[in-house]
């Protein structure tokens, strides 16, 4: 096994030699944080990987367990890890060396599964969406359970790593660009690569003692199995909410860590299917417009069948900043005000960062990037942009009583 890890670690050199810039947090005497990974298909498998990255470039940390109810993806992450194998997370969950836990399981699964790890004293790296469309009783009982156990929780929105972020969020609290009124932003690509392109790893796979199709479905409207919903799920309404709960998490997760994670008013949004059909039930076209409590308005716009960018703009008063992909957050005057132009430059979405965010707040029991209430103030607004779509209705925030009204 040993042995086994040591190759394994070896052929990440490469992809860790880059680490080398910024200090490994907790290197040196600190004591390892013991890894949970629940979910081990495509990210969870890119999120192992930077683990081990993480653990070879001096970090006190190790991927000691995994788990997935779908056996050859859990015998694969086993043997690539060389961790211990569970079919159920809640055995993960009770694992006395697993001090943190990672879920990568599809939308549904996150927030029960990081509940029950809060409550059995674990911290946690979740996974965007945190919850499905459906489930807003469960976000608000997660944030509960976060706060009450005082545990360390890290949305895996992984933009909000980046430095730029806080950044722009002192340039708006500083007043540089005066009252913020107006903010747009959108994720647009091209292809449903993300849905009818996720990888169908047997297409003779059925329920069975290696296929758990019941943990799959948690608490989703029970459906017979099919191999396209179990290896495809982005597709389904019951599993998902295309681009607004799969996608949108990211733009809208950093401009909100700006602009100090306010709670919506009203969201109103239009969509649907509109290139891609067939075997298909969420919309692959979303815009939704939110209005806040503090004066301002907010557009997350996008599709997956063009790829021509959206730039993110917030608009203040007295200047606005427009992040370019390219050249970083840039921070202007408007006309007539009196201030110098400012450019921050770093553009990063890295996975690793986000983990070492997590990690050094495990430690120090600090707040990470991507906190509770961050992860609130994100989902909340795409809950209720996905039930306006799909009643034709606007959506209203009842912030004292915690409760969405549409009329
Ligand atoms: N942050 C990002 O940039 C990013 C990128 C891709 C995916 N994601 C998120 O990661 C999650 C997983 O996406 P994916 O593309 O890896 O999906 P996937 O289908 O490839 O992987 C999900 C895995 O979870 C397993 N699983 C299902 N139910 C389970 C259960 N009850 N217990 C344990 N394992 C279970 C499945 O068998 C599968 O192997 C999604 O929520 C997605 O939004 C985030």
């Amino acid at each position: 096994m040993k042995a086994d890890r040591r190759t394994f670690l070896a052929s990440l050199g490469a992809g860790a030699a880059g680490l080398g810039a910024s200090q490994p947090q907790g290197g040196e005497g600190a004591a390892e944080i013991g890894v949970g990974l629940i979910g081990c298909g495509t990210r969870g498998t890119a999120l192992g990987n930077a683990l081990v990255r993480l653990e070879r470039a001096g970090e006190a940390v190790r991927l000691v367990a995994v788990c997935d109810v779908y056996q050859p993806r859990l015998e694969r992450a086993a043997a690539r890890f060389s961790a211990a194998a569970y079919r159920e997370a809640r055995e993960l969950i009770r694992d006395p060396r697993v001090k943190a836990v990672v879920i990568a399981t599809p939308d549904r699964l996150h927030a029960p599964q990081a509940i029950e790890a809060v409550r059995a004293g674990k911290d946690v790296y979740c996974e965007k969406p945190l919850t499905h469309w459906a489930q807003f009783d469960l976000l608000k009982q997660l944030r509960d359970e976060v706060r009450r156990h005082k545990a360390v929780f890290q949305m895996g929105t992984q933009w909000c790593s980046d430095p730029i972020w806080e950044r722009a969020a002192d340039q708006i609290r500083r007043g540089v660009i005066g009252k913020v009124v107006h903010v747009q932003t959108g994720f647009f690509r091209q292809g449903d690569v993300g849905e009818r392109g996720m990888p169908v790893d047997d297409p003779e796979a059925r329920p069975g003692a290696g296929l758990d199709w019941e943990a799959f479905q948690g608490d989703a409207p029970r459906r017979p199995f099919t191999v396209s919903r179990f290896f495809q799920w982005r597709l389904y309404a019951d599993y998902s909410g295309g681009p607004v709960t799969d996608l949108y998490p990211h733009p809208l997760a950093r401009v909100l860590k700006a602009l100090g994670a306010p709670l919506p008013r009203r969201v109103v949004a239009v969509g649907g299917r509109f290139l891609f059909n067939g075997e298909r039930d969420v919309p692959d076209t979303f815009d939704l417009l939110i209005e806040y409590p503090q004066g301002f308005t907010l557009a997350v716009l996008g599709t997956v069948a063009n790829g021509t960018p959206l730039e993110t703009v917030i608009r203040g008063s007295e200047g606005t900043i427009r992040l370019d992909e390219t050249f970083g957050l840039q921070v202007e005057p408007a006309q007539g005000v009196n201030r110098p132009r400012t450019q921050i430059v770093t553009l990063r979405d890295d996975a690793q960062d986000h983990l070492r965010n997590f990690l050094e707040c495990v430690r120090t029991r600090g707040k990470p990037y991507a906190d509770i209430e961050l992860g609130y103030a994100t989902q909340l607004p795409l809950i209720m942009a996905m039930q306006s779509h799909l009643e034709g209705k606007v959506a209203f925030y009842d912030a004292e009583q915690e409760r969405i009204r549409l009329a």
